[in-house]
């Protein structure tokens, strides 16, 4: 492992109280940047892009489980002392300028807005025109579900965990080439579900199975990389580490039954006279594919991952802990049961087992405290709080749907059937999983970037959007159920609010995340080697080679220029690699005329 030896230079300062609660870890590490040996020793220096994110000290204590008034009485010590050696740290650079996350989420949202959602409306809007849903043949059905698990959610959380679970972990992403080559198998599967889709017309395809072993290896892939990850960390087990294990294992387990129910349909094993289903796994056994990926895999992470940061996020009591943790278990065991009835049709034990998970569910929402009245720990804190009622909207549409799930138990009218399912489902992928994609992305992308989110107006928008297209689908097509064609055209339009609020935060969330900082330095006028080095050689590119031929040669290399570039001074610089400071000096003078010595 290669190891950057950053040394800190010694600042000597005597003001009071330097650190406030409402500065920025950024403004913190850029003012005094030998407090970062404080961040390091919680573990919690590499957390933005370069030098920290943009998230006050107040907020960035409570979310990383530390008290405030220590921790800020360390920053004012390390501020104060005078060490008798510079300090040297260790950093790995795997950790530096990490963006393994990008691709997965880039992707996923060109999915979610082209094979996922937009075909998805497209289809609605086709069940409007001809006002009944049993006009979709399910194999398109199956393309756009597969798509939009798989693509949209599955590469999300993907991405997003790779980031995170070093860092929460504190150690580093092991098998990072692994990682990566689980992004090109989940993209393959992708790209011959969509191609194969509609140059394919046999009824016994051979793309979804194909399409579901690639999936399977890249589950098989996280899964190893993600035990192996925290197999090398030293710190205690968290609440969440049960739900995110578990939820690795389901996405393996429903990769292998994907895969599973394709191949019978690839050996003509679900042969059938209906038009509709020619191509298709019978939808009993999708639906039950469905479930096992969202509720397995999905809602574990989510859950995982709420019970870990809900009462930072939202600034609510800490989170039951007991409860949840006995409710991992129940859900857990329940989901076995629910998922096995389902694909064997024993329909006594899928009643007991839907009726356990929603009651579960609700108490869990219970246990997390979501809904009750902020604690005020951060009320004099000043930051964007837009994730806020992404979370609290996204939790109503949980319990919300797993109440119409329910209503599936009192008829047994097939059409009234397929529209409280599907109202339910787009009530879990639309209402609660996206919408708490887009709350964690609102909070967390600016803390992995360093940037802040793009636009607020695009996140209003997105948020109101969503919310009125996910509403009224869900209403309209559980009144669908009267076979009434009004209601059925009106919900032909409402997929395009989904697919237009994705979009909108497609847009907001990936200039977000390849915007480069605008990173605010003084004018350099006059040349003192007090400069860093990142300002210097960022306003006066032409001293990169200068500094090159004196000795500097990772200095063309841009991510350390702007990482450890920003922690250190030229002079300091000079002294660490024993460069003579004064010929330095005038060669950088000699090489931009308009600086003055
Ligand atoms: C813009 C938003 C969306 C629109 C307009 C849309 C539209 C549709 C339509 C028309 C169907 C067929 C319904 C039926 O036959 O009952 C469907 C099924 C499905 N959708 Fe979506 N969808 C959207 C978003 C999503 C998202 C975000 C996900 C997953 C994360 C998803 C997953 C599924 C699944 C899994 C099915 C198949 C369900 C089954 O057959 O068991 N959809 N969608």
């Amino acid at each position: 492992m290669i190891i950057i030896k950053l040394k800190i230079e010694k600042a000597v300062v005597t003001m009071a109280k330097r650190i406030d609660r409402n500065m920025t870890v950024k403004e913190v590490l850029e003012q005094y940047p030998e407090t970062a040996k404080v961040f390091q020793k919680y573990n919690l220096l590499i957390v933005g892009k370069s030098c920290g994110p943009h998230e006050p000290m107040a907020f960035f204590t409570k979310a990383h489980g530390v008290d405030y008034e220590q921790f800020a009485q360390e920053l004012e010590t390390a501020i104060s002392e005078k060490p008798e050696k510079p300090e040297v740290f260790e950093i790995d650079p795997s950790l530096i300028g990490d963006t393994i996350y990008q691709k997965f989420i880039k992707t996923a949202i060109i999915v979610s807005v082209t094979t996922g959602c937009l075909y998805g409306a497209v289809k609605l809007f086709q069940v409007g025109l001809a006002g009944s849903f049993d006009v979709l043949l399910k194999r398109a059905i199956q393309m756009h579900g597969a798509s939009q698990l798989v693509g949209w959610v599955g590469l999300y959380i993907m991405g997003f965990f790779y980031f995170i679970l070093p860092r929460l972990k504190g150690t580093v992403l092991a098998g990072r080439r692994w990682a990566n080559l689980s992004f090109y198998l989940i993209l393959a599967g992708l790209v011959i579900r969509a191609l194969f889709y509609t140059l394919e017309t046999s009824d016994a395809p051979l793309y979804p199975f194909v399409a579901g072993l690639l999936d399977t290896g890249a589950a098989a892939i996280f899964l190893g990389v993600c035990l192996k990850t925290l197999m090398s960390s030293k710190e205690p087990k968290g609440i969440q580490d049960n739900f995110l294990l578990a939820g690795i294992v389901w996405f393996l387990v429903s990769g292998i039954i994907y895969s599973i129910l394709n191949l019978q349909l690839f050996l003509g094993l679900f042969k059938t006279g209906d038009p509709l289903l020619v191509g298709s796994v019978p939808p009993y056994l999708f639906s039950a594919w469905v479930h096992l990926f969202l509720m397995g895999f999905v809602f574990n992470f989510i859950f995982g991952i709420s019970s870990k940061t809900i009462s930072s996020f939202l600034d609510t009591p800490p989170v039951r802990e007991g409860v949840i943790r006995k409710f991992f278990w129940i859900y857990n065991l329940s989901l076995i049961g629910y998922v096995i009835s389902a694909l064997t049709r024993i329909q006594q034990i899928y009643f007991i087992t839907l009726l356990l998970i929603a009651h579960f569910t609700w108490i869990f929402i219970f246990s997390l405290r979501v809904f009750e009245r902020k604690v005020g720990d951060l009320d004099d804190v000043r930051m964007d709080r837009s994730h806020e009622r992404f979370i609290r909207v996204g939790y109503v549409w949980l319990a919300i749907s797993s109440g119409i799930a329910l209503f599936q138990l009192m008829t047994k009218d097939p059409y009234i059937l397929h529209m409280l399912r599907g109202a339910a489902n787009h009530g879990y992928t639309v209402g609660f999983v996206s919408m708490l994609m887009i709350g964690f992305s609102m909070k967390m992308i600016p803390v992995f970037t360093g940037n802040q989110i793009w636009s607020g107006t695009l996140t209003k928008w997105t948020f109101w959007l969503l919310n009125i297209g996910n509403a009224s689908r869900i209403g309209f097509e559980i009144l669908c159920a009267t076979k009434n064609p009004i209601f059925h055209q009106i919900v032909g339009f409402t997929g395009f609010l989904e697919v237009l609020a994705l979009f909108l935060f497609g847009i907001n969330i990936w200039v977000t995340m390849t915007r480069e900082e605008a990173y605010e330095v003084k004018p350099i006028e006059a040349f003192t080697g007090n400069e860093t080095v990142f300002a210097l050689t960022e306003q006066f590119p032409q001293t990169i080679p200068v500094l090159k031929e004196a000795g500097f040669e990772k200095i063309t290399n841009p991510l350390l220029r702007k990482t450890l570039g920003r922690a250190i001074t030229v002079k300091k610089a000079c002294q660490e690699q024993k460069v003579d400071f004064s010929t330095l000096k005038q060669k950088i003078i000699a090489s931009v005329p308009t600086l003055r010595g």
